[in-house]
This record gives structure tokens, sequence and C-alpha cells, in this order.
């Protein structure tokens, strides 16, 4: 049996050597470890038939040679095929493996889809600090220190002494109304600013998301109007959202403009009679209003030579009611759970 077992180790090892094809390797393969008559095979069905205390060591080594040639079979298999590869025996007629291709978050999407609306009107695209100073986000706004407005927009404070006494606090900007008064310092008039940027408040729940982001319309120019301000809104809606929506203003109340506005849209779903999402036909938008007096001149811009109007929303809710998308929480979004991502 021994003799046997090396014999056919020996034999093996020419004719592998001899083997140039994988479909050479395959009939090797078949003629020692095949099923049925594999020699090898063969060889292990006999050891039934040995003495007793032969079975062991002869099984040992008939096993020992199984494991040399599936090794030899396996190596020379892979030498063939990546000579195979090199030789170009590659087939061009062959389908071709697809790549996945990513696309853009579905806010990217949004940021991209608002701010191309608003350029077609000549507003430009504007980015201001995430991370800002008290007086943009407040002070400048017509909010003084300890004003009781400034609590509605929740805000993180950063642990920092301030550098100056006007700028004030570090804070994480709560809205994108910080870069109001930034775009009149550059000093260039008119104005026509779409600033879309992070905003962040300190609010966690279904329809809140610490981080958010916000779209902001301003305006300054001579004569400007209530009518500018509406015809604008409703531009965007329709562009937005389409041609059968219908805006609402309702007088509101912010320390920035005056008059100000909230901004309702007609209900997508029955269309201004009134559902279960919308209850009396109308949906709540965004904050708008005419730029206050003091935000000119925090701006150093003269109120009795211009005027400007101003509104402000959020992309991600504004995206959320565009869609007729049925998220019953909005920090999905940010998740990173491609089984969401990947339906946008
Ligand atoms: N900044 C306001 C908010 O975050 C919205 C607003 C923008 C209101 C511009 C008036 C003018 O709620």
């Amino acid at each position: 049996m021994k003799g046997k077992l090396e014999q056919i180790k020996k034999e093996f090892q020419k004719e592998i050597e001899a083997v140039k094809s994988l479909a050479d390797l395959e009939i090797l393969d078949n003629k020692y470890l095949g099923r049925k008559s594999g020699a090898l095979t063969s060889a292990m069905k006999e050891l039934k038939s040995l003495a007793k205390e032969e079975i062991p060591k002869m099984g040992q080594l008939a096993n020992e040679v199984k494991i040399f040639l599936t090794g030899e079979f396996e190596k020379t298999k892979k030498k063939l095929k990546s000579q195979d590869q090199i030789s170009g025996s590659f087939d061009p007629t062959l389908p071709g493996t697809e790549q996945p291709i990513g696309h853009l978050h579905l806010v990217s999407q949004a940021i991209r889809e608002i701010s191309s609306i608003f350029e077609h009107i000549g507003f430009q695209r504007a980015r201001y600090p995430e991370v800002e100073w008290d007086y943009y986000a407040f002070e400048a706004l017509n909010m003084p220190i300890s004003h009781p407005a400034r609590d509605e927009w929740e805000t993180f404070f950063i642990d920092q002494k301030p550098i100056n006494k006007k700028l004030g606090q570090r804070i994480l900007t709560p809205h994108t109304s910080s870069g109001q008064v930034r775009e009149m310092e550059k000093g260039i008039l008119p104005i026509r600013m779409m600033n879309i940027s992070k905003t962040y408040r300190r609010q966690i729940d279904a329809s809140h998301s610490p981080m958010f982001h916000q779209f902001e319309g301003l305006v300054i120019d001579k004569d400007i109007n209530i009518t500018h301000l509406k015809g604008t809104i409703e531009y965007f809606v329709k562009r937005f959202f389409g041609e059968n929506r219908e805006i609402r203003l309702r007088p509101h109340h912010f320390q920035f403009t005056e008059p100000s506005f909230e901004v309702d849209i007609s209900c997508g779903v029955c269309e201004g009679r009134g559902c279960k999402l919308c209850k009396e036909g109308w949906l709540e938008l965004a904050g708008a209003g005419l730029v206050h007096p003091n935000v000119l001149k925090a701006g150093k811009i003269d109120p009795n030579k211009y005027s400007g109007f101003a509104f402000g929303w959020g992309v991600e809710r504004s995206y959320l009611m565009k869609s007729g998308l049925n998220i019953d929480d909005i920090r999905l979004l940010y998740k990173n759970d491609l089984r969401v991502i990947n339906q946008f």
C-alpha cells in the first residue's frame, strides 16, 4: 500500500508539471481525485481490506498524499488563471462588471434645486459661518442681549471667552439670517443674496434635528416693498412645489423684519380644501418680512434710501413637503442608513 501511494504521488508530480491549460488540469483532477475511479480515491477505498493494525498508518499516509495533491491543484490553477489574464485571453464580448454609482444625498439635491431656482431671478449664492458671533445672529438683527425674543432660537453656545465686546459670545448659528448683516457689510448694492447653510438648535425629536439647513433670501434695493416679497416667494413656490400651489402671508412678529409674516402654502394633498394633514388647507412654510431699519443701519445702509425684504426657511422641511414623503422622523435623513438613502 505504501508503495502504491508513493507511486501515485510520483506520477502525479510528473503529470502536473506538464499541464498547460485549465481544461487539462480538470482532466488530471478527475484522474486522481475523481469520485468513481480516481487513482487516489480507489487506493483509499482499498484501505478497508488491509490488516487492522495497518489501517491507521496507511490512512494517515493516504491523507497526506491527498492534501498534497489538492494543494498542488490549487496552486497550478491560480498560476494558470493569472497567466490567462496576462496573455490577454480576455473576452471583450462578455458583459462587464457593473460598478456601483453613488448619488447626492437628498438634502444636497434639494439645495442644488433651490439655488438653481433662485439663480434664474438673479439671486447669488452665499454661505456664511456656521460658527458665528452673537452679534450677527442676534445683536445686529435688532435683538439686543437679554432680549426675550432670542429664546426662540434655542442656541448652542461655544465655551470660549468673547474676543471683543461688539461680537460677543461665539455660538453655532441658529438661523441663516446671521448672513444678512454680513452680506450688507460687503458694501455692494443692490443685494440679491441666497444664503444656504447649516444651522443648529438645541432641539431633537421626530421633527427636529439639532443640525439642519436653512435657505435665506435677502433683497436690498431702492423702493422694495411687500409685492416684491410676495412675488418672489410665489415664483419659488410654483417652481419648487408645483403650479397649482398658492401662498398666503399671515401677520407675525420677528425683531429683524417689520412688518413680519409667516408664509403658508396651500396643501398639496387636498389642494386647499382641508384634510387630515393640513387641517385647514394650509401648511406653514417660512418666516419673512421687510428688513427692519435697525438691521439696515447695522449693515451701514441708509434706511431712507434703501429698503429690502428677507425670508428664510428649512431645506429639509421644504423637501419633505414637496415630495409628499411621509417620513415620520426627520433624523432618518442623517443616519446614513443606505436602505433609506438609496431610495432617492
Ligand atoms: N430666521 C427666521 C427663523 O429662523 C426666519 C426669517 C428669515 C424670518 C428672514 C424673517 C426673515 O425662524
